[in-house]
């Protein structure tokens, strides 16, 4: 059944492919070839007149006749399929198909008395309004280079990363998407590569109001921010999807990233217990409204810290006291670290973070949190590249009895890939120092011995 449908779905799609190409390739049907090259958008530019076959019928007859020629129709954007003249009316076909009557069902035509005499070529006037962003940009921006070939809609804004040959069409580009792309107002081109702490995008207007502040949603759960404050990446949808997915009801999740919520707060609906954190000021604000915007401010507590000191500092104490008074069994605790760029190095804030006595009475059986960090890699085997990254990081290799999974992400430029590694924390990593660390310490105890023997002479 569910391959029936499957089957359905893509032959609908395929079908909807084949038009959108016929019309592509159908020369008549694209946009005059004087418009290529255009820096400043001409809509006037666009206008040109078109043959196209037609069937003339009484009005009675349209319902008949639809369903016959259905495969044959000239689809553009704002082209009505019939139009009235005066007491018939007019039915537009597509030229690449439709080169005489013959190329249509005659039989079955006629026998709804629609004859040769019905079909004739008219004269069809095109513009700007006829085709869409893409057919519009394609037909305008060089072709020797890759095209735009994406963008992501975060509300009203569309937010474009263009590479530098379409930088001198960049304010065309803008007003494109603007007059075509559905409740767009604004259009922006990301300025610099994120490398500010609060990964924020760097962004330049390049059509419509610089307006930033956004309604949007994310797997149905309604988000609002300033989007030139914080870090919103719709990509990381699906990712948060996984996660939220893994979580049930009274599960505990410490999101120690957070950003302004999309682990958070779908969990926090979900009635999972959540603390979240953000070191951003305004990631913070935002994520304090949405938690109360979604109604579930009972189920989260908010922090605006740095992550080691969060860790160090509220989940530390927060964990401290479910492990010693909650049976562990029957929930589940996650960490999710999503800052792909250096959350790994934050990994070493688990090392020691108790004492052995502080862990001493605790059941043989106790579940420890599972640990999702987020990690880039750069090159060849990048999987196990990213493994070796957390490993190093955590300062203890991740066996089998820890390691629940390393999966990709996305990948986020030519040979760069993003993963999610899922580790499980141990009664072992809670309560020593990773190697250097004890190294470190006692270099610092045999410092204060020696200041001590020193004082003391
Ligand atoms: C890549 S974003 C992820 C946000 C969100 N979790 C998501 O999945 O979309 C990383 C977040 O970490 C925050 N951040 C950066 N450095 C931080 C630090 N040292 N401590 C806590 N948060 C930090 C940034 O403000 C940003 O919101």
């Amino acid at each position: 059944m569910l391959m029936v449908s499957r089957l359905k779905d893509l032959t609908i799609i395929t079908n909807r492919l084949r038009h959108y190409f016929r019309n592509m390739d159908a020369k008549e049907l694209q946009p005059p070839s004087s418009v290529r090259g255009m820096q400043e958008l001409q809509r006037e530019q666009f206008r040109k007149s078109v043959q196209v076959p037609r069937l003339q019928v009484p009005e009675s007859q349209v319902q008949r006749v639809m369903p016959l020629v259905k495969k044959f129709l000239l689809k553009m954007e704002h082209l009505h399929l019939v139009k009235a003249v005066d007491k018939s009316r007019e039915i537009l076909l597509h030229p690449t198909p439709v080169k005489n009557w013959e190329s249509l069902p005659t039989e079955e035509l006629q026998r709804q008395e629609v004859t040769v005499e019905n079909f004739s070529f008219a004269e069809l006037e095109l513009s700007y309004e006829n085709w869409s962003a893409n057919e519009i940009l394609k037909s305008v921006l060089p072709t020797e280079e890759e095209g735009l070939t994406s963008y992501s809609r975060i509300g009203h804004i569309a937010h474009l990363n263009l590479r530098d040959h379409l930088l001198p069409y960049k304010q065309l580009i803008g007003q494109v998407l603007r007059d075509k792309l559905p409740n767009c107002r604004t259009v922006v081109n990301k300025a610099s590569t994120i490398d500010n702490t609060y990964r924020n995008f760097q962004l330049e207007l390049i059509c419509g109001d610089a307006e930033y502040q956004v309604e949007t949603k994310e797997n149905g759960v309604p988000f609002e921010f300033d989007f030139s404050k914080v870090y919103w990446n719709p990509r990381l949808s699906t990712e948060h999807e996984r996660i939220v997915k893994m979580l049930k009801s009274d599960d505990v999740l410490y999101d120690v990233f957070a950003g302004v919520g999309p682990f958070s707060v779908p969990a926090a609906k979900k009635r999972c217990h959540v603390l979240a954190n953000d070191l951003n000021p305004e990631s913070f604000r935002w994520l304090q409204h949405n938690a109360k915007r979604n109604k579930c401010l009972p189920n989260i507590q908010m922090f605006n810290k740095d992550g080691r000191q969060f860790i160090v500092e509220e989940l530390r104490e927060d964990l401290l006291k479910r492990l010693r008074t909650t049976d562990t069994t029957t929930y589940a605790i996650h960490i999710t670290m999503n800052l792909p760029a250096m959350a790994v190095e934050f990994l070493d804030a688990f090392r020691g973070l108790y004492r052995a006595e502080d862990l001493a009475q605790l059941p043989e059986n106790v579940c420890y949190p599972t640990v999702h960090v987020y990690s880039f890699a750069k090159g060849e085997n990048t999987k196990e590249l990213v493994r070796q990254l957390v490993e190093s990081n955590l300062g203890a290799s991740l066996d089998d009895s820890l390691l629940q999974g390393i999966n990709f992400v996305r990948n986020v430029a030519p040979n760069k890939d993003m993963y999610r590694v899922s580790f499980k924390l141990s009664l072992k990593l809670l309560t020593t120092l990773k190697e250097v660390e004890i190294t470190r310490k006692r270099y610092a105890e045999e410092e204060l011995e020696v200041a001590t023997k020193v004082k003391c002479v």
